[in-house]
């Protein structure tokens, strides 16, 4: 055993129901009909899902701070000053989302809080469990502004002027959404904690067909965002000859056939998707003149990523002509491999529970990505029934959500208290 007796003890006094019943509260914030959740970023649903966790924090005594990211901050006070061990990841979900992608790392993170509070120990460090702002993307694009504001990797004022569907702009729904809360002590940008551990629902199918209860997460496979706009002529549907055409609407078809071939990949390890589509004036008998589409591509290896992605512009706007395509990258981040020792922490501290448990690498991005630039940083998997995430039916079973947590209410504590070093 290398857990500490203090640490143990935080992990068993994990109330599995109490996190299932704050599970299932959330989802009822942008509940959807199908079962899932749709919760957009700084929208009013996010907006009441903050309040609640913001009352339940209150409730415990635990110092609830904001920064002008809008990040989140629950504290447990520690014996000493100095940088807190951070848990957390965030409450925003995809517009066909479910229950747990986000929510399941902030509300472990409020119960591992409480579990230690219940245990009746001090630690050290302060813990603190945070809410990141718009990790998904799927209001404002791109996603993760909130940790990378946070973390230093982009200028906070660069997001200001995204804007969503309906031409609502980022900054504007970041003020809205700090002005709900206006009692909230703020805190500036970066703080850097002594280590961040967010727990995650896996969102594939590893855990499940190994039948396994936790993962030690290794990294995060590198991703490159693009938006691309084409822009052709638009004219009537019945009259104009196809000759005569600059149909924005035919050269995106290219120009996504054209990403396929550059994409292709024998091993099925490249990840390449085009999520979103927009085309003006989006009538059916008249021929576009805009057409916008969103480029997400993803691979474990930096040259992969590098070749292929700087490829994408020129294929676009060949396979685009004669109409104009304009490629705008919006997020690169490089695979990132979270450091050994904390990732060992996490594999012992399950092993020490009589958890069965394995390493994986991440195929999604979280937040954890952008912590990990500023301070030794890893995740904690728990399984996804029939590997589904971003999409409704997500589930993960009140044992493994609460297996997660005791995992990290352990590792928060080890670390806390310096029993554990990173
Ligand atoms: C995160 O939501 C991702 O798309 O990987
Ligand atoms: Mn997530
Ligand atoms: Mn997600």
């Amino acid at each position: 055993m290398t857990i500490s007796d203090d640490a143990l003890r935080a992990a068993q006094a994990v109330n599995a129901e109490r996190l299932w019943g704050r599970l299932m509260r959330m989802a009822e914030f942008g509940a959807r009909p199908d079962g899932g959740v749709d919760r957009p970023c700084l929208s009013a649903e996010d907006q009441n899902a903050r309040a609640e966790l913001i009352g339940w924090a209150e409730a415990r005594g635990y110092q609830v701070s904001v920064d002008r990211a809008a990040n989140l901050f629950i504290r447990r006070a520690g014996r000493r000053d100095g940088p807190a061990i951070l848990t957390g990841s965030h409450m925003d979900s995809q517009p066909k989302g479910g229950r747990f992608d986000g929510i399941g790392g902030v509300l472990g993170g409020l119960e591992a809080l409480d579990a230690i509070s219940e245990a009746g120990l001090e630690t050290d460090r302060a813990i603190e469990v945070v809410a990141f702002t718009n990790e998904e993307g799927g209001r404002f694009s791109p996603g993760c502004t909130g940790s990378m504001s946070w973390s230093g990797a982009r200028d906070p004022a660069s997001f200001d002027d995204l804007e969503d569907e309906n031409g609502a702009r980022y900054a504007d729904a970041l003020n809205e959404t700090l002005s709900k809360a206006p009692e909230l002590a703020t805190r500036p940008l970066g703080d850097a904690p002594a280590a961040y551990v967010e727990l995650h629902i896996e969102q594939g199918p590893v855990l499940e067909e190994k039948a396994l209860q936790i993962a030690a997460v290794t990294g995060i496979q590198g991703v490159r965002w693009y938006d691309v706009e084409i822009t052709g002529d638009t004219a009537h549907a019945g009259t104009t000859p196809l000759a005569l055409r600059r149909d924005a609407v035919q050269a995106m078809h290219r120009a996504i056939a054209a990403l396929n071939a550059l994409m292709a990949d024998p091993d099925d390890v490249v990840r390449f998707t085009v999520g979103r589509i927009e085309v003006e004036p989006n009538s059916p008998n008249a021929v576009a003149d805009k057409a916008r589409f969103t480029i997400d591509f993803r691979h474990p290896d930096r040259a992969v990523l590098e070749q292929r992605g700087n490829a994408v512009e020129e294929a676009v706007r060949k396979a685009a002509e004669p109409c104009r395509a304009e490629v705008r990258p919006s997020l690169f981040s490089d695979p990132t491999h979270f450091p050994e020792p904390i990732v060992a922490i996490i594999e012992q501290a399950a092993r020490d529970l009589d958890f069965s448990v394995m390493r994986l690498p991440s195929g999604a991005f979280h937040d954890a990505l952008f912590a990990s630039q500023i301070c030794p940083t890893a995740m904690i998997f728990v399984p996804s029934r029939n590997g589904l995430s971003h999409h409704p039916d997500e589930y993960t079973a009140p044992e493994h959500m609460a297996a997660g947590t005791q995992v990290l209410a352990a590792t928060l504590v080890d670390l806390a208290n310096g029993n554990a070093t990173v």
